[in-house]
């Protein structure tokens, strides 16, 4: 694992969006694994202002969202296709028939599972996933639990996450329940991953993802066994590192 500690907030979206653009240069149909959540705000601004410079081209581009909240329109401003338009999408030159992010609103989980994964494999696997990291260390929605999911699944969210999230809605009761991630499986086939986490409250879920022992209960600690993994940080969430 990589550890890059950066002085705060800025510094780290700019590094996270210079990762990007390096692997956007090296290899234009990159398959990029995007995540959402206020960690990653400040990369996707970056990487619009390289867009609008002239220095990366998305129009090969492809994207695979990790997860989606289940039942909640892609026209709520709370849903994550909402907020990939308003923070990326809307702003760059991809193209929407490269964008995949799950399907929420389905009424079978099973074969918009199945599709996703199949569409991950079709586009011949994640080059790079960006990761947040919840408070209790979770990817993706991919909670503390018994053991570690392979594929893109309907999860049930813990109460911890929900509140972690009723900030983004009106009131908690609007919250949706459940949702639509990729396994943890599917993250760990990426062929990079770049996790980025800021703030005291990150400082925890990091130490485990860090030191942890490796089990399900701790998603992230699965990342200590990931051959290519860079973990970029501002000074409080590496603070007990
Ligand atoms: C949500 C998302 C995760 C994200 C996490 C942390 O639960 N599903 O992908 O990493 O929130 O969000 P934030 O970056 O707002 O702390």
């Amino acid at each position: 694992m990589r550890i890059l500690v950066c002085k705060d907030y800025d510094e780290m979206s700019k590094k996270a969006a210079q990762v990007i653009l390096s692997q956007i240069t090296l290899k234009p149909n990159s398959v990029l694994g995007l995540a959402t959540g206020s960690t990653p705000i400040g990369m996707y601004k970056n990487l619009v202002e390289m867009y609008e410079s002239g220095v990366v081209d998305f129009s090969d581009v492809i994207t695979f969202n990790l997860d989606e909240y289940h039942k909640l329109p892609i026209t709520s401003t709370q849903s994550y296709h909402y907020f990939m338009q308003e923070n990326l999408f809307n702003h760059i030159n991809i193209n929407p028939k490269n964008v995949h992010i799950p399907n929420g609103m389905t009424d079978n989980i099973d074969e918009e599972c199945e599709t996703y994964e199949n569409a991950i494999k079709d586009a011949g696997g994640i080059d790079i996933q960006v990761l947040g990291i919840g408070r209790n260390a979770h990817i993706g929605f991919n909670e503390p639990t018994v053991s570690f999911e392979k594929g893109t699944h309907l999860v049930d969210l813990t109460p911890s996450t929900i509140e972690a999230n009723a900030r983004f809605f009106e009131s908690i009761e609007n919250v949706p329940k459940k949702a639509i991630t990729m396994g943890t499986g599917s993250i760990f086939k990426a062929r990079k991953i770049m996790m980025l986490a800021y703030g005291e409250g990150k400082a925890d879920a990091v130490y485990n993802t860090v030191h942890g022992k490796i089990t399900p209960e701790i998603p992230a600690s699965i990342l200590q066994f990931h051959g290519d993994i860079v973990l970029i940080l501002d000074k409080e969430a590496a603070s007990k590192l």
